[in-house]
This record gives C-alpha cells, sequence and structure tokens, in this order.
C-alpha cells in the first residue's frame, strides 16, 4: 500500500451534492479511501449557482455530522472541507462575502478549487481569475484534461495557465477511467508540468471511486517518485494543511 497521499477533491459528504447519497455510502467510500492509503481528505461540494446552493455555512453543518459519524465508525482518515465552484461571475458576491470555505493560507494566499463547464471555456475566465488572484485568492481549475475545448485544443491551457492559476488532474483520466482521450491529455498536461496536484474528484464506489494508487504507481513510471510526490502529497498539504485541526 502507498502511505500518505492527501486528496484536494472528493464529493463525500453525504446528500448536499451529485456525489455520496447517504451516510452508509459516504463510510463505505471513506474506508476505501482509508485503505487505499489516503492519510487526509479534503471534501469539497459542487457550490454551483442555480443547481447546489451550498455555502460555508450549509457545508460546516454536513460536514460535523459526518466527521462525527466517521469517529464514531473508527475510519482511520483525517478530514476537513472546502468546495468545488463553478466557474460564474455571480461567485465574485459570494467570495466578497465570504461565504465560500478557500483552501490555506498558504504563502500568505488562499486557494479556490474552480470548475469550469465541462464543453467549453467561458469567455471571461482569464478575467475572472486574475481578478481573484488580485484578492489574493488563486484558482485551482479543477480537471482541465476533461474540458471538451482544452480536449480539442490543448495548448489553450497556455492562456489559462499565464493568469496565474494552477491545475489538479483527476486520478481516474490518469489511468484511463474517462476515456483514451482525457487519458491522453492528462498524461500531456502532467510531462508539461501543468499540474499542481492529482486528487480523485471522488463521488461513489462505482464510477468515481476515491482511489490514488494507482494513479501515483503511473506518475512515478513516468515522472519519477519525486515528481509524484508533489502532486499526491507535498502540494496538496501546503494548501490543506491550515484546514486540518
Ligand atoms: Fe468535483
Amino acid at each position: 500500500m502507498i502511505e500518505n497521499m492527501i486528496d484536494i477533491h472528493s464529493h463525500l459528504i453525504p446528500n448536499i451534492d451529485d456525489g455520496s447519497d447517504t451516510l452508509e455510502e459516504s463510510l463505505t467510500l471513506l474506508k476505501m479511501a482509508a485503505d487505499d492509503g489516503i492519510t487526509r481528505m479534503v471534501l469539497t461540494p459542487h457550490i454551483h449557482l442555480g443547481r447546489y446552493i451550498n455555502t460555508r455555512t450549509s457545508i460546516q453543518f454536513e460536514y460535523t455530522k459526518l466527521k462525527r459519524a466517521v469517529a464514531d465508525k473508527g475510519i482511520n482518515i483525517e478530514l476537513a472541507f472546502a468546495a468545488e465552484v463553478r466557474l460564474d461571475s455571480e461567485i465574485i458576491a459570494l467570495v466578497e462575502e465570504k461565504d465560500i470555505p478557500l483552501f490555506g493560507p498558504y504563502d500568505n494566499k488562499q486557494y479556490l478549487l474552480l470548475e469550469l463547464p465541462h464543453g467549453h471555456i467561458p469567455v471571461g475566465t482569464t478575467r475572472l481569475i486574475e481578478y481573484l488572484i488580485s484578492l489574493n485568492i488563486v484558482p485551482i481549475i479543477a480537471h482541465p484534461e476533461r474540458n471538451r475545448e482544452l480536449l480539442k485544443a490543448p495548448v489553450k491551457i497556455t492562456q489559462i495557465a499565464r493568469s496565474g492559476c494552477l491545475f489538479q488532474i483527476t486520478a481516474g483520466s490518469i489511468v484511463g477511467k474517462f476515456g483514451a482521450k482525457c487519458e491522453a491529455l492528462a498524461i500531456e498536461y502532467l510531462e508539461q508540468g501543468f499540474a499542481f496536484a492529482v486528487a480523485t474528484d471522488a463521488h461513489n464506489v462505482k464510477h468515481r471511486p476515491p482511489i490514488l494508487s494507482d494513479a501515483r504507481r503511473r506518475v512515478v513510471k513516468l515522472l519519477g517518485e519525486s515528481i509524484a510526490q508533489d502532486l499526491f502529497y507535498n502540494n496538496p498539504n501546503k494548501i490543506s494543511r491550515m484546514l486540518f485541526d
């Protein structure tokens, strides 16, 4: 077993987004993560205006119940929470009201897991990223390798990267769970050095399980142990350390 990996992207708080449906399912998934060698997990429910209306307060309420159940069951995994925020101009108001749970602080900055729509990169994306950075909030773009516009034109990631954001690659993409094209793009972005972290984006047992070890083994083969350690532990630890008490 590979020990000591930190997952910064998952949907395991029951019944507040399209992730786990029940407390039982969440406990099964968290046990699965612990057995895979994940020692710390940041739970990141969707904040998607018009679809998943979560806030810092509502997430914390459900998170606290889950955390108690995990302790009662004796599952050996440390938990914290943040959110995955769908890109939308209205998130500026939520950020300014401090109603979005962020990662950090690290290096005097906070970090926001930002989700693009799956089909395209909206006009104004880089402007929004630059605005967030001006507030000392660095966006981490979730799974760019799954975005259809980037799949068609991978080089477009350089324009986004120039605005100063970071990128999270999904473990399942690296091992082919989302098809050959996503796999190839995940590997390409890893080799080009765009990835800041690899995470599970776990939703359920079947299609998106909380497993990092197989992707880590592949990254070790491709890029070596030191880069794997950065992507699966060191970088996730930098931005999440302050969230775990
Ligand atoms: Fe996600």
